[in-house]
């Protein structure tokens, strides 16, 4: 009687162990795999950051999507325009967008941008098919040809990429540290007031001053067409904040009335 007795706890301490190990060879194995992943998949690498799209295309490959990019030109709006047309034209295309690590250092700190990188030394070794876009959609871009395209230009028309308005919207969402600094500001701002409605105001001058005027034949927003905006404002809320910024702060303070209060300016 005792004999029986006295294996049961060795064949389930066995049963235990053999589990056990199957386990840890197992997610052995899941780890050394992930270490060291299928050709195809190291090919494009992704960086190892956050970077990588979360919905990774569906049956194919990234090297039979091939790799597109968009040149990283211009300051921030610019580059906001060019990665959401990357973004919009790969799409349709149905190529794999990749960016540029200049373009990843200029968004990534703010936005919480998902498209994969492109590692640095890789990027001259690719054998790019510049493709040169105009600031607005074409038909003709819903069928590029190459597998290496590489999107040049200024593009950053809405027309590219309204149809994907929420993908969009969801790519330039801010991370929390940004969210949470500039609430810290505004509610600085507030001071005593208790129902207000912050009205962020956008005065570029700098070189724009020259530029409208001989490239783009059009004329920068002047101090009447800042009151009348802000006036605007001011019948339909309460409580505006106008949180001005600009480059051009001189001209700012010159030009915007601060008499009425709830103004604040900050610059560029
Ligand atoms: C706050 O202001 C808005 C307009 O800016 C107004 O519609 C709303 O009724 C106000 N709320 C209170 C509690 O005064």
């Amino acid at each position: 009687m005792t004999a029986p007795g006295s294996w049961v706890p060795f064949r389930t301490l066995l049963k235990v162990t053999v589990c056990l190990l199957a386990i840890m060879t197992f997610s052995f194995l899941i780890h050394v795999s992930s270490r060291f992943p299928a050709a195809w998949q190291r090919l494009p690498s992704p960086n190892t950051m956050k970077g990588f799209p979360a919905t990774p295309p569906a049956t194919t490959p990234p090297t039979e999507r091939g790799m597109w990019t968009v040149n990283s030109a211009g300051r921030l709006g610019n580059q906001m325009g060019e990665y959401a047309t990357l973004y919009a034209l790969a799409k349709m295309n149905g190529r794999q967008a990749y960016i540029l690590p200049e373009m990843h250092w200029q968004l990534a700190p703010l936005f919480r941008i998902t498209l994969p990188v492109i590692p640095g030394d890789m990027v001259q070794s690719v054998p790019w098919k510049d493709y040169e876009l105009h600031d607005w959609m074409s038909e003709e871009y819903g069928h590029i040809e190459g597998k290496y395209v590489r999107l040049t230009g200024y593009p950053c028309s809405w027309t590219f990429y309204h149809h994907l308005r929420q993908e969009i919207l969801q790519e330039f969402s801010f991370h929390d540290h940004v969210k949470e600094e500039a609430n810290r500001y505004l509610a600085g701002l507030r001071g005593q007031r208790r129902n207000v409605t912050y009205v962020g105001v956008h005065v570029r001058r700098g070189d724009y001053i020259q530029e409208m005027a001989e490239h783009w034949k059009g004329v920068l927003a002047d101090q009447a067409y800042l009151e009348k905006a802000m006036g605007y404002f001011r019948a339909k809320y309460q409580e505006p904040v106008f949180v001005v910024t600009s480059n051009g702060m001189e001209w700012c303070r010159e030009n915007i009335d601060a008499s009425r209060g709830g103004l604040h300016v900050l610059q560029y």
